[in-house]
């Protein structure tokens, strides 16, 4: 697929942002497994790195290629996560966690020196809010959160899992996915998603991104902050 060959060529040209002795945040999603993947090729050549995943998923997987990984407990700051996104917009802001994993990935992204974020040319958007927004919540408060969301214009629904049950996270909660359409002021949305009570986390991840890497065909675009 064309959009597999441009994700694998984003993840490649991250790689020059990893260096010797770094602790990595290792991303989630179709994206970021392309970088585990080659990452791993180049701690097979020699290079010394340690891994925090941010997901269970990223973490089963580098443990089978073999990837040395730490933690969180044992270690708070990190040089550069690479990471996926669903929508990048001019600003470098983005919406993530279609893959489920937006909370330990904004959390690693928050103790991260630079995030980069690797996408096909498919992620670039001038508005965001296409790609229905995740928001992590308690599930005794989904109800309620789900409710308060779509008066602020959101059609919300709980993500489901393959056998029809409710999605669970990592973390034990539930996703609602919620379609904007356009969020015209995702500062603003961000900020009333975080102040509700029952929400964990959200997908808007605004002032974090340092380096994107889209590509496009053979061709790799750079945006920095
Ligand atoms: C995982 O929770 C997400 O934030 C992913 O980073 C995002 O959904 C991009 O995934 P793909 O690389 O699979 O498109």
């Amino acid at each position: 697929m064309a959009n597999d060959q441009e994700k694998e060529a984003a993840a490649r040209a991250s790689l020059k942002y990893v260096k010797e002795g770094q602790v990595v945040g290792l991303g989630t999603g179709s994206t970021a497994a392309f970088f585990i993947r080659l990452l791993a090729e180049q701690v097979k050549n020699g290079l010394r790195i340690r891994g925090i995943p941010t997901s269970v998923r990223s973490r089963e997987m580098a443990e089978e290629l073999g990837i040395p990984l730490t933690t969180l407990d044992e270690c708070q700051e990190i040089a550069v996560t690479v990471d996926g996104a669903d929508e990048v917009d001019p600003q470098l802001r983005l919406i993530k966690g279609g893959g489920g994993a937006m909370l330990r990935e904004k959390i690693v992204a928050s103790a991260t020196k630079q995030l980069v974020i690797v996408a096909d040319a498919s992620k670039q958007v001038s508005v965001l809010g296409k790609f229905p927004l995740p928001v992590e919540v308690i599930q005794f408060a989904q109800a309620l959160v789900a409710k308060r969301i779509t008066k602020l214009g959101a059609q919300v629904s709980v993500r489901k899992a393959a056998d029809g049950n409710p999605y669970v996270t990592d973390e034990k909660n539930h996703i609602l996915d919620c379609h904007f359409g356009k969020i015209p002021d995702a500062d603003g949305l961000a900020r009333e998603l975080s102040e509700m009570p029952g929400v964990v986390e959200h997908g808007l991840f605004i002032g974090m991104a340092s380096v994107v890497l889209f590509a496009r065909g053979n061709e790799i675009v750079e945006l920095r902050k």
